[in-house]
């Protein structure tokens, strides 16, 4: 693991994840930029020793020394976005596997370079969207490409957070500190943060490419030198239109992602805040809720092969990863196979294309909220 080190945020929800299906173990790590720290972290992990190492790059060097069967076979990334180019290409070029958190890298042209290293590497590479874990989020990405929605016409999925209504980043809270920094963050703030997570659902669940995006983004707090509130009209490969919300000034709001789609025949709606629930609707106005769980009546194979446990016992968010850890710890282990063994939900396309719609709604927004084509 890179990244992840003490009071950090999401490396503690990815080694929870990792272990929960005794698939994946935490063997090494370089937790901080700060040797100490990460040894530190190493060892209140139990870690060994001498696989706490004092940075990334050793970390590397040291795994590479070791015999095969006993070095990591891959590399989480879960450090600020500007790291995760030169952590990916380093781990890929030599010879590791790679799971990195989003945004993929800080900017379009970083992404490109990532896609042409994962490809001449031939190493397994994937995002961990982590909304894409979700059963429920399966099962409506398979009913709508079974066209139970008929054509979908109408697409609108927001993510509103309320932690950066303020200037938290000026109090040195870290999270906000480097997300709001240019330098460490790229050039996007919630349209790299929460927007990838939104457009890359959008585009899972809807099984359609965005083909372009006109954007108003807007740096509402006084001082902050990213945005951090997103609009964006999406234009759909199939015709559908699509509005995405992205906003960390949308006061009081936790994290509460949802999509709706609407289509000839029929509509349907997921929302994070209530994960286990999956609403559906019908021309009449009748409307029908789907539950999760390995029993769960009505739901298809996907989604149930996605739950651990029976209808009215809830999982959520660390269970959601965990599923993505256990696609990846499959591909690894079919690894050299080819690409259409993968189980991972997002690999190097979908990166790219979340760093596309940045990049596009960036361009789009500082244009005079112009359209443009991804
Ligand atoms: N998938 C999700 O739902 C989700 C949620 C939150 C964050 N994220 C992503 O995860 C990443 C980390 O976000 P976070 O909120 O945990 O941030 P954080 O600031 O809480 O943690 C970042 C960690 O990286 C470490 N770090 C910094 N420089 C380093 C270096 N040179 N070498 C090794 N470690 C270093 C820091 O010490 C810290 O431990 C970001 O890219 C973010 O976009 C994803």
């Amino acid at each position: 693991m890179a990244g992840g080190g003490d009071g950090a945020f999401i490396g503690a929800i990815h080694r929870a994840a990792a272990r929960l299906d005794g698939e994946v173990e935490l063997v090494c790590g370089a937790f901080s930029a700060d040797a100490g720290r990460s040894r530190a972290t190493g060892a209140a992990l139990r870690l060994a020793p001498e696989r706490s190492y004092d940075n990334w790059r050793a970390m590397l060097g040291g795994e590479s020394r070791l015999p095969a069967g006993e070095r990591a076979e891959f590399i989480v990334i879960v450090t600020p976005n500007v790291l995760h180019l030169p952590i990916a290409e380093a781990a890929l070029r030599a010879g590791f596997h790679v799971l990195s958190d989003k945004p993929a890298t800080a900017s379009l042209a970083e992404a490109r370079q990532l896609a042409a290293v994962v490809h001449e590497s031939g190493r397994r590479y994937a995002l961990t969207h982590t909304y894409l874990g979700y059963p429920l989020v399966n099962e409506a990405r398979e009913r709508v490409l079974a066209g139970e929605l008929g054509t979908i016409r109408r697409v609108i999925v927001q993510y509103p957070q309320g932690w950066l209504a303020g200037p938290l980043e000026s109090t040195g809270q870290k999270q906000a500190a480097w997300r709001t920094d240019p330098t460490q963050a790229g050039p996007g703030g919630s349209i790299a943060d929460i927007g990838v997570h939104a457009f890359n659902l959008a585009e899972f669940v809807t099984g359609q490419t965005v083909v372009a995006v006109c954007a108003d983004l807007a740096s509402v707090v006084p001082g902050r030198a990213v945005d951090d509130d997103a609009a964006v009209f999406l234009r759909f490969a199939g015709g559908a239109r699509g509005l995405l919300i992205a906003s960390q000034v949308a006061t009081g709001e936790g994290n509460d992602l949802s999509i709706a789609i609407y289509g000839s025949t029929a509509a349907l709606a997921w929302s994070h805040a209530t994960p286990n629930t999956l609403r559906l609707m019908s021309l009449d106005g009748r409307e029908q809720y789907l539950r999760a769980g390995t029993d769960a009546a009505g739901l298809g194979a996907t989604a149930r092969s996605l739950c651990r446990t029976p209808v009215g016992h809830p999982e959520g968010f660390i269970e959601a990863f965990a599923n993505l850890y256990r696609a990846f710890a499959a591909d690894v282990r079919a690894f050299p196979a080819g690409p259409a063994t993968l189980k991972s939900p997002a690999g190097i396309d979908a990166a790219l294309r979340g760093m596309r719609f940045v990049d596009g709604a960036i361009r789009s927004s500082a244009a005079g909220q112009i359209w443009v084509n991804l």
